[in-house]
């Protein structure tokens, strides 16, 4: 109800609306409306409230709440349940916890701080406060277990989309799914599962994406490979758009993987890839391999025309891109 209470006054932002007609519109009492609107204001978000005129919306807090997020949101599956903590170790862990007690397919964890966060390769992620969005999707696909890399593919796609519609910024892929800007990566995506042999139980997709660091605000040890958003552009980013835009975008990719159309995905990412035809140079299971990206398969395998003359596939591991992320 807080949600329907604060897309009304959204709805009016230049004038005020009474609480007579938001307890009409909504069918509860002026009691409940208020209780709203006080909750609301405790939030953060700036209402005037007038005794004669009723209640405007003039600010709108930067923090990510759930009611923020889910306001307008335009998802039939992704985001129908938003968890939002101040201060969590990881999103990752405590979807995947959501998720063994039984979540709906879509719930969504998102924190302004993580104290633990993790990247790939038991690397740390860092989560500085409110600036970045750190959150994991619960997702329920009907897929077997082999062919989940193409979940992490369509979260890549979906982050890149959702960069351009928000910022008009063109970020570029580098596989499997690391988000680049100007040869920086400004997002990371982390895929956990629960799987038997033949059948996906749940897969936690953990995004990391820096919106509104200033270059000082990343660890030192990490400035000439990491950006964001605003350092990229010089302007800074209405998180919870940001989350909508990027559920948005990631839903009809999630259908299209529930329905077997895992081409289209595929060949989205072929488009936005900073990988395909580059010079690379991959570390898998110990060993070095050098040579030229040449395509990607439909289950999410890189292959590569290596220096030795063999063409090889390659389903994980860490790739450099000359060019990218320091390396010359
Ligand atoms: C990478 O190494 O590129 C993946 C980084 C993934 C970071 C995100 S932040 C939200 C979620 N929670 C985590 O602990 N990790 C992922």
């Amino acid at each position: 109800m807080k949600e329907k209470v604060l897309a009304q006054l959204k709805h009016n932002t230049d004038g005020y609306v009474s609480g007579e007609a938001l307890s009409e519109l909504l069918g509860v009492s002026r009691t409940a409306v208020w209780k709203h609107i006080k909750e609301l204001k405790n939030e953060g978000y700036g209402i005037e409230s007038s005794s004669k005129k009723g209640y405007r919306l003039q600010t709108v807090p930067d923090a990510l709440h759930a009611c923020e997020i889910r306001s307008g949101l335009a998802t039939e599956v992704l985001g129908r349940k938003v968890l939002c903590f101040d201060s969590i170790d990881s999103t990752n862990n405590h979807a995947k916890k959501v998720a063994l007690e039984g979540c709906e397919d879509g719930t969504v964890v998102i924190a302004e701080v993580q104290t633990a966060g993790r990247g790939r390769m038991g690397r740390t992620w860092a989560s500085a406060g409110k600036k970045g969005i750190w959150m994991s999707v619960v997702l329920r696909p009907t897929l077997p277990p082999e062919e989940i890399q193409v979940i992490t593919l369509a979260a890549a796609v979906a982050v890149v989309r959702t960069i351009r519609r928000v910022t008009g910024i063109s970020a570029g892929i580098k596989w499997p799914n690391d988000i680049i800007l100007d040869g920086r990566k400004v997002c990371g995506i982390l895929t956990e599962m629960s799987a038997d042999m033949e059948q996906v139980s749940f897969i936690v997709l953990g995004m990391g994406m820096n919106v509104n660091h200033t270059e000082e605000d990343f660890p030192e040890e990490l400035r000439h490979l990491a950006t964001s958003l605003a350092a990229c552009s010089g302007g800074t980013y209405d998180r919870c758009e940001l989350v909508r835009v990027l559920l948005e975008e990631l839903e009809p990719l999630y259908k299209s993987v529930n329905r077997g159309a895992a081409e289209e995905i595929i060949q989205a990412w072929r488009e936005y890839s900073v990988t395909l035809g580059r010079q690379i140079k991959a570390s898998v299971r110990n060993m070095e391999y050098t040579g030229t990206a040449a395509d990607i398969t439909k289950d999410g395998r890189l292959v590569v025309d290596c220096t030795d003359g063999q063409r090889r596939e390659f389903i994980s591991g860490e790739v450099m891109i000359r060019g990218i992320l320091g390396y010359s």
